[in-house]
């Protein structure tokens, strides 16, 4: 990791919990279909979009394209029914203090989700104007892991890739990242974001002098 100038946070499971209402709302969805899910199926769900989700969910069972719409709106319905608790306060524990931090230092900060409820989730947590960029599910067709999101979000910055690193706590974030080209941090155990060049179990754990 050289000469870093930007740093690109993913959302859900980074800077909030939000993987948790994730969670609820496809097991929710999963018991009125008569479908078993365990947390430890929603383990591969994180940082898919929720199409793929869908698909990991229905375990090969295929269905038509309208019932897959429902389904995915049925889940959207409740996932939006539950952040629309969401406040400040659901900032994970030094979020906004590394946020505050990386400004103070200079770097150009942009936020790349795959979800697009990102956009009400960030006003709901206070820290939309912390971000100069900020994509979404919604911002390009193909989202993690390919690197497009990621891309993107670099190329409205005016950052080369090489100069980015991305904050992460999906495998399929971190693959998206590398494959962009561009540094990685990973959040939670490395059985999950082994593959990142720098590990910390949460975003109060990251140390900045380890990044330069
Ligand atoms: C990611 C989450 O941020 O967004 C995934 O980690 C989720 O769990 C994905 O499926 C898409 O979210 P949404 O809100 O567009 O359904
Ligand atoms: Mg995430």
């Amino acid at each position: 990791m050289k000469n870093i100038k930007a740093f690109i946070f993913d959302l859900d499971g980074v800077l909030t919990d939000t993987a948790e209402y994730h969670f609820m709302a496809w097991k929710r969805l999963a018991e009125e279909e008569g479908i078993s899910f365990t947390r430890q199926d929603n383990e591969q769900l994180r940082g898919i979009s929720r199409r793929d989700s869908l698909k990991l969910l229905l375990k090969g069972r295929r269905l038509s394209e309208e019932k897959m719409q429902e389904l995915m709106d049925r889940k959207n319905g409740y996932y939006r029914e539950y952040i629309k608790a969401i406040s400040e306060k659901d900032l994970l524990p030094k979020a906004a203090d590394l946020l505050n931090d990386l400004k103070a230092r200079h770097y150009k900060l942009a936020l790349a989700s795959g979800s697009k409820n990102a956009p009400q989730v960030i006003d709901r947590l206070g820290i939309a104007s912390f971000f100069e960029v900020i994509v979404h599910g919604g911002s390009v067709e193909k989202t993690k892991p390919a690197p497009d999101l990621f891309l993107h979000a670099a190329e409205k910055l005016g950052v080369a890739p090489q100069f980015c690193v991305v904050v992460e706590d999906a495998k399929a974030g971190i693959d998206a990242a590398k494959s962009a080209g561009m540094a990685t941090i990973g959040i939670g155990p490395p059985e999950r974001v082994g593959a990142a060049d720098l590990i910390y179990p949460s975003v109060a754990d990251i140390r900045l002098g380890d990044v330069s």
